[in-house]
């Protein structure tokens, strides 16, 4: 689309008069016929003039980009970072993911509600604070964890810190965070969203990787484990989609194994049933398999045990009770499925090794039918049953 053929909505044009100029320049960086891709930095910037994104703002990403609404509306809706109601100055995030929770996240979260009288996604009278509690915020080493407008502002919280971080800013404060840059407003924080450089002073700033981080690596350390033969220098394979060749070589294999899961689940099946008195059922449903399939013949040859009728094993004293059929047919097809790796490393870590990519249908929408190797190793709906 071209913007400047544009002829904005009344609902639109207000918001154009402000935002075109960068709306234009966010537009840009998209190649030619691509530019809805733009829509995510477009619904921050709408976030910088309003606070949110209002019915006016979807109007105006839907009018310049050239799609419809309800296709804003689906991205707008989706994430949790684009607001729907009018946000206070600061948004402030409590995370009560698990391990935050286990730490004392719901502690914090809940001496912030009672402080500011307001609940969830909810804005104090002054306009200053909006207050949710979040999902993991990616900080779980510095647990409890509270960010404001997405910046890192209390590592370790303690409902006291809480409460003086959120009276600071309310009286006006910008208290320096834990970590990152200093504190700036919700408005703000989009402009950086949307991908404009902040020209504050300390708006942006670096550093090392602080001891919580690094308490594994230092625990390492004093107790001499290391990984043998880890290189921290090798280099990092890429990841790219294996050749076609390949791909169909791994649709063999996976087609062997699942044929050698579902005779050996018929197996365990016919020697279950058997131990269990149940014969005239195993005979039914079996019966055709085990006088033709000669994998069956051998295993039974095998163990001639399990095939003597009478009661099953009992299990040992304190030990674990001995499987059910279903569960040892499922373990036997999930070993078939699953060889192990020879010496236990990922795939990719040795020299020249590809990592297969999952989805290889095409460069730009791969599909699983295009490749039939990986969907061969996962287990289909009618496997899983
Ligand atoms: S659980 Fe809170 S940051 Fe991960």
């Amino acid at each position: 689309m071209s913007d400047s053929t544009v002829e904005f909505s009344s609902a639109a044009a207000p918001l154009a008069e402000k935002l075109l100029e960068p709306a234009r320049a966010i537009l840009a960086r998209y190649p030619a016929g691509r530019e809805r891709s733009a829509l995510l930095p477009l619904l921050h910037l709408v976030q910088t003039e309003e606070g949110f994104v209002s019915p006016n703002g979807v109007a105006f990403c839907a009018e310049i980009l050239g799609i419809n609404k309800a296709q804003v509306g689906a991205v707008a809706t989706f994430y949790t970072m684009y607001k729907r109601r009018p946000t206070g100055e600061y948004l402030v995030s409590v995370c009560t993911n698990t391990l935050c929770n286990v730490m004392g996240g719901q502690e914090v979260y809940d001496q912030l509600v009672e402080h500011l009288g307001v609940g969830h996604d909810e804005t104090t009278g002054d306009g200053k604070i909006t207050l949710e509690h979040a999902e993991c915020l990616a900080a779980c080493d510095y647990a409890p964890v509270v960010t404001v407008n997405y910046d890192f502002a209390i590592d370790q919280a303690t409902p006291q810190a809480a409460v003086a971080m959120v009276d600071g800013l309310r009286a006006g404060e910008r208290p320096m965070p834990a970590r990152g840059a200093r504190l700036c407003s919700l408005r703000d924080m989009s402009m950086q969203l949307a991908g404009f450089a902040d020209e504050r002073d300390g708006a942006l700033t670096d550093g090392p990787a602080g001891a919580p981080t690094l308490r594994g690596v230092t625990l390492a350390q004093e107790h001499g484990i290391a990984v043998a033969g880890y290189d921290p220098d090798t280099p990092i394979t890429k990841t790219k989609p294996a050749p076609r060749e390949e791909r169909t070589s791994q649709s063999r294999v996976a087609g062997v194994a699942r044929e050698a899961a579902s005779k050996v689940k018929a197996a365990v099946e016919t020697v279950a049933a058997t131990a269990t008195g149940s014969r005239d059922k195993a005979d039914r449903t079996t019966g055709a398999e085990k006088a033709e399939d000669p994998q069956i013949r051998t295993a039974a040859a095998r163990n001639p045990d399990a095939a003597t009728p009478g009661e099953p094993p009992a299990p040992a004293p304190g030990g674990p009770p001995p499987p059910s059929a279903e569960g040892a047919a499922a373990e036997a097809a999930g070993a078939a499925a699953n060889p192990p790796a020879g010496d236990a490393k990922p795939a990719g870590d040795e020299p020249g090794e590809t990592v297969v990519s999952e989805n290889t249908g095409s460069a730009d929408h791969p599909t699983a039918e295009a490749n039939p190797g990986w969907t061969g190793a996962q287990p289909t709906d009618e496997e899983k049953k």
